[in-house]
């Protein structure tokens, strides 16, 4: 099994992420950090307490991390997600406690302890917590084993401004930080994630699992696609940050290739856009393997069959 940390925003496709990685053997979930992103902190980290109770487990350990990001205000997408970041359906109010202590000590805490190359670090919202950990430890560099995360887009543009992707634009200065950190990355952007969109056929099959968790998980789907196939005029909407945990399950669903990727952190114009070297047109080291492609319905046959084990 893979040792992994889930840092995240939920949203109701990072819900589908931890579910995904809930139901998946080859993973064993550490611990889930929390972050400001779709919605201010004080959400994403009882919306994250609120999708373990679901799965049923109480016992998972998770900490809030950074309420804004490194350098700016912090901007949300209550546009998208709703006021609480996982509006939909109706869930109770989770009874479990955050764990004391804060996300980017954890995340410190658990690498320095764990053996070299063993944790995989799966952010899934804006980068703050990620670049603080580095910033404050960065001996931690040389032990994270990969960066597997969802953001940035290069030739489908942005989705927040029309060059930046919306993790990347509400901290660019983390997403430069960890880009420059010489740890292996895996990017999942909007290259790949608007081809694996939220059919009726998909959800409704989904919703044909029959079980409760199915059914939230479906209405999830059914919410965020209102706003993206309005904005995309395309039948369903993307469903992003799943891709991160299931390129790590079946990585061969996937297409990309090992890239240079820097981040803009000065134009207004273009600030947190990720510049993609895909054609090799310069000779800056290649730092993160960028996805461009996904096989959708092998993307969510797999969602499928996971989530009919919760
Ligand atoms: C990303 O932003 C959020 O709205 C989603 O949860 C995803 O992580 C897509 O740009
Ligand atoms: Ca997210």
């Amino acid at each position: 099994t893979q040792q992994i940390i889930i840092d995240t925003d939920p949203g109701q496709d990072d819900a589908v992420a931890i579910l995904l990685a809930l139901a998946s053997p080859e993973l064993e979930l550490l611990g889930i950090t929390t972050v400001a992103g779709n919605v201010p902190l004080a959400f994403t980290s009882r919306n994250a307490r609120i999708v373990c109770e679901l799965a049923g487990r109480r016992e998972l350990k998770v900490f809030a991390g950074a309420d804004k990001p490194l350098a700016r205000p912090l901007v949300t997408a209550e546009h998208v997600h709703g006021k609480t970041g996982l509006d939909g359906p109706v869930l109770p109010a989770p009874s479990m406690a955050l764990q004391p202590g804060h996300a980017v000590d954890f995340i410190i805490e658990t690498l320095l302890s764990r053996p070299a190359g063993t944790v995989t670090l799966c952010p899934l919202g804006p980068l703050t917590n990620i670049a603080l950990a580095l910033q404050r430890e960065p001996r931690i560099a040389a032990r994270i084993r990969r960066i597997v995360m969802m953001g940035g887009g290069f030739f489908e543009g942005g989705n927040i401004t029309p060059t930046a992707e919306f993790n990347f634009y509400v901290d660019p200065e983390a997403a430069a930080l960890v880009f420059g950190a010489g740890v292996p990355i895996t990017m999942l952007p909007l290259d790949c994630t608007h081809r694996a969109l939220t059919t009726r056929a998909r959800v409704a099959a989904i919703r044909g699992i029959g079980s409760h968790l199915a059914e939230v998980t479906a209405q999830w789907l059914e919410f965020a696609e209102r706003f993206d196939e309005q904005k995309y005029g395309t039948e369903g909407g993307p469903l992003h940050d799943p891709c991160v945990i299931a390129w790590l399950l079946r990585p061969a669903l996937f297409q990309g290739r090992e890239c240079n990727v820097e981040i803009e952190t000065q134009s207004p114009l273009t600030l947190g856009m990720s510049v993609v070297d895909w054609w090799g047109v310069t000779q800056r080291r290649k730092n993160a393997l960028v996805i461009k492609d996904v096989d959708a319905d092998g993307f969510y046959a797999l969602i499928a069959e996971r989530l009919a084990r919760l």
